[in-house]
């Protein structure tokens, strides 16, 4: 039996991961998502690393005997249960710069999308219909764009969209105004944001006081015009008030990367030819998986050497 501590993938991680950490270690693979699989296999393993599919929560923890570190690779910490992790003695790290250029790619891809019905388009095209007046779309340029969370996403985002020529404004009750104005961003409060903003992009993690943020109250106060894109975290947008929102009129569009839950294949949204959806594709990119799979493949190794595990 090998004498090598056991790292568990169990998710694709790019092969840049497994080659970063080197040969010290046995490296095994799971299916994080399934729980049946996820159990057993973390019982006796140094290290886990994950993407967004595998929860680590307390029960994971609490059914992992030997475990140290939870090497998330990628920004959101949202499926790992980080006071349980803490606890327990196990070190939780993550890659927060890995994959802020692609998922901020995205969001503005996004907004463009959903301002040209791009995809839309492109499906009836394929499908025989030359329909040049139904996908007339609107321009981004002089419109107003509220980034919900000026963090290293929103901000790049802002910087690229203002790029377009678009007023970019924020709410982010963390920011300090000075650095929001460097950006040329001007910080509102959530209610001026939602009631100036022709698009709005939500770039917040998800904890307890983002989730439902943008609810039923918050898509009453916005133009009928607007259009909204979430490449965060599904339930920061509310479905259900987005649906009804859609519905009723009183939103134009939506671009929606990430679901209350995934995988998400099946959802009422998906019925408006209005919203544009990807599968969770944020952070996507050969480039981003690369960059998450090395940062945490470090921190594994530094981590398991009992070393300090320096911020990525
Ligand atoms: P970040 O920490 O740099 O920025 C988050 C910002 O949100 C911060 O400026 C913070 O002040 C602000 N914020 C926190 N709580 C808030 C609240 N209650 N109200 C208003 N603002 C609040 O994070 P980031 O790198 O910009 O990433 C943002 C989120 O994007 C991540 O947490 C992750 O969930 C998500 N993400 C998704 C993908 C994807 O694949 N779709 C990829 C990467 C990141
Ligand atoms: C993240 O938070 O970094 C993304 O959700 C990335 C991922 O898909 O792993």
């Amino acid at each position: 039996m090998s004498s090598k501590p056991v790292v568990l993938i169990a998710e694709e991680l790019s092969p840049a991961t497994v080659d970063a950490l080197g040969p010290d270690f046995e490296i095994r693979h799971c299916n994080g998502a399934d729980r049946a699989e996820l159990l057993p296999a973390i019982a006796d393993v140094d290290a886990i690393l994950i993407r967004s599919a595998t929860k680590v929560d307390a029960e994971a923890i609490a059914a992992a005997n030997k475990l140290k570190v939870v090497a998330r690779a990628g920004v959101g910490l949202d499926n790992v249960d980080v006071s349980a992790a803490t606890k327990a003695g196990v070190m939780v790290v993550n890659a927060p710069t890995s994959n802020i250029v692609t998922a901020a790619e995205l969001a503005c891809g996004l907004l463009l999308a959903t301002a040209r019905n791009i995809p839309q388009a492109n499906a009836a095209l394929k499908n025989g219909e030359w329909k040049r007046s139904k996908y007339t779309g609107v321009e981004l340029a002089e419109k107003t764009l509220g980034v919900v969370g000026l963090g290293r996403i929103g901000a790049l985002v802002a910087q690229r969209m203002s790029a377009f020529g678009m007023k970019v404004v924020a709410y982010d009750p963390y920011i300090q105004p000075a650095r929001a104005a460097q950006m040329g961003v001007k910080v509102l409060s959530l209610d001026e944001l939602l009631e100036v903003s022709d698009f709005i992009t939500v770039h917040l993690p998800k904890t307890p006081e983002t989730v439902g943020l943008i609810g039923d109250e918050a898509l009453r106060k916005v133009k009928p015009s607007v259009r909204i894109v979430n490449a965060a975290r599904g339930g920061i947008v509310d479905e259900e008030a987005l649906y009804s929102a859609l519905k009723e009129g009183r939103v134009a569009g939506a671009g929606l990367d990430v679901y209350a839950k995934e995988p998400c294949t099946d959802s009422p949204l998906f019925e408006f030819d209005q919203v544009v959806s990807t599968p969770h594709l944020g952070a996507s990119t050969d480039e981003a998986q690369e960059k998450a799979g090395i940062a945490v493949a470090r921190s594994v190794r530094l981590a398991l050497a009992g070393e300090l595990v320096p911020d990525a």
